[in-house]
This record gives C-alpha cells, structure tokens and sequence, in this order.
C-alpha cells in the first residue's frame, strides 16, 4: 500500500515470509508434512459439519456448537496452510502489503472467534452438568444462536480494530517476516512507527480476547470436574471423566500457546520458541479438535455409522 503522507520515506509494498528456514531438504519434508495435516483437517471438519446439519438427532446445543466449531476451524486452518503450502513448493514467499493485512484480518478474526466459541461449549457443559435443572431454560434454541452468533460478531469485530491499526503503521526498513504467517508481532517489529500505542493495543485485546475466556473456561470446567467426582457410580463417572479431562487438556494447550506467543514480550531467543508454538495452535489444534471433542463421541460414531449404511449400502 503505498502512503502518500509518508512524503521522502519510501514504504514497503511487499513482504518476504520467511518461514522455515532456508535447507531445501527440509521444505520438500515440511510440505508433504503440512498436506497431509491440511487435507485430514479439512475433511475431518467438513464431516462433523455434514453430520451435524444433516442429522436430526444431532441438533442439541452441544453439537451444534461443535458444527460450528468445525466450520471455524476449517476457515482458520485455510487462512494459514494453503499459502504455506503454496510458498514451500514454490519457494516464492513474497506477499503484497494488503494480503499481509487481509491474511492477519481473517487469522485473527478467527482465532478471537475460536477463543470465544471454546468459552461457550464449556458453559453450555456446566450448565449441562453442575446446573441441569436449568439447562432447557437457559439453552433454548435463541439462546444458542445468540451465543453462536456472538462470537463470530465479536471475534471479527475485535481484530477489525487491531487490522485498522496494522494498515496505518508504516513499513520503510527490511521486509523480511521472520514468520510463516502475516502476524501482529513480527508485523510490528517490522514497522518504523512508535511501536508503543501496538504494543498496548495487543495487551488490552489479548487480555479481553484471551486470558478472560481462559480463566472462565477453566472455572467451568473446574466446576464440572468437582461434580463428576461426586457420582457414585464408577464407570459413568470413569467415562464423563475421561471426556471433561481430555476437553479441559486440549484446551489448555490452545490458550496457553496463544497467551505465552501474545502475552509474553518477545525476546531474540524466544522468537524461534514462538514460531514453533504457532504451529501448535494454527495447524495442530484444528487437527486435533475434530477428534478429541466429537470423533470421540458416541453418538456421533453412532450417526457416522448409520450415513455410511446409507449412502454406501454396505458395512462401514
Ligand atoms: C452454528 O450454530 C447455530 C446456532 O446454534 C446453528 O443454527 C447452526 O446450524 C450452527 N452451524 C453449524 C455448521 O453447525
């Protein structure tokens, strides 16, 4: 984007990605690598999301919060890998301004949504466990779409404001991301601006868009961990168990990277240790999601069973 303020200072139009290094062994491992990740976490999403609008026993809150969740994530996944994918096959990892920007728009977007979607299911399975006197009450099919719909509007919303950010800083020094992604922090570190006003901006929005659902959604499920612990009955409690254990794990891991990569000022050595987190909370956890939270579940094997009966007139 070119800045007709900027008068003598020539800005940037155009950004190198630098990814992964530069050993041409290595690109060739990590594309293979990435693609299979990209196609399993597409078609995996992509089912549950089929599975969900198509089948009737599966419209309860619970899944349709995890069919959206599903969409999520395969929007998130595909804002990141195929241009990854693109740029290790190619070894062209240049980027104009404007898809940097637009990239960062939809990342963020998403992963403000996905924050906010985690804080949900989990208050929809206190309120399912600890509360269930009040679970019809309280999850009536508006409520639901309230819920779902508030956090896509407020997940875009919030990183519209840091995007408007990003598009007024100025770019005049090196153009090399050291990232495999359009990120605020390698972004910042790049821009020839004050960077102090970014620097609070990110705080503030991590503080309200991270650590606040964290908290929340550990209560939660610190809420049902106690309760499940008071049945009696050993195998339902093992089972109910095992499945709030797993949730509260998975969700863990995508907070805390994103807290330690967003929260934590970024020192020279730390910038390698960051790269390696994002991978975990932009390719692995939407990998890893569709398994833990629905694959695992019996009535949705139960349904996939019954689909592939159908539509393949054979054992599945
Ligand atoms: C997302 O949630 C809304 C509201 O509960 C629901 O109507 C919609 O079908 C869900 N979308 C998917 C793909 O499950």
């Amino acid at each position: 984007m070119t800045n007709p303020e900027q008068g003598n200072q020539t800005s940037n139009t155009e950004f190198v990605l630098l990814g992964f290094g530069n050993l041409p062994e290595l690109q060739i491992l990590l594309f293979l690598l990435f693609l299979v990740i990209y196609i399993a976490t597409v078609t995996e999403n992509i089912l549950i999301m089929v599975l969900v609008v198509a089948d009737q026993h599966l419209q309860t809150p619970m899944y349709l919060f995890l069919g959206n969740l599903s969409c999520l994530e395969t929007c998130y996944t595909s804002t990141i890998l195929p241009r990854m994918l693109a740029s290790l096959l190619t070894g062209d990892r240049t980027i104009s301004f404007n898809w940097c920007v637009t990239q960062f728009y939809f990342f963020g977007s998403l992963a403000a949504t996905e924050c906010l979607l985690l804080l949900v299911m989990s208050y929809d399975r206190y309120l399912a466990i600890c509360n269930p006197l009040h679970y019809a009450a309280r999850m009536s099919g508006r409520d639901c779409l309230h819920l779902a719909g508030g956090c896509w509007i407020g997940g875009f919303l919030c990183c519209g404001i840091s995007t408007l950010s990003i598009s007024q800083l100025s770019f005049c020094g090196p153009n090399g991301i050291d990232h495999f992604f359009c990120d605020l922090i390698p972004l910042r570190k790049l821009s020839c601006n004050d960077p102090h006003l970014m620097e609070t901006l990110a705080f503030i929005l991590s503080l309200v868009f991270l650590l606040v659902p964290f908290l929340l959604t550990l209560m939660s499920y610190v809420c049902i961990i106690t309760t499940i612990l008071r049945i009696p009955s050993t195998p339902g409690r093992q089972k109910a168990f095992s499945t709030c254990s797993s949730h509260l794990i998975v969700v863990s891991i995508y907070y805390g990277t994103l807290l330690i990569v967003y929260m934590f000022p970024t020192t020279n050595i730390l910038s390698d240790f960051k790269k390696v987190l994002s991978v975990i909370y932009t390719v692995l956890t939407p990998l890893v999601n569709p398994l833990i939270y629905s694959l695992r579940n019996k009535e949705v094997q139960e349904t996939l069973r019954k689909a592939c009966r159908k539509f393949m007139f054979g054992p599945c």
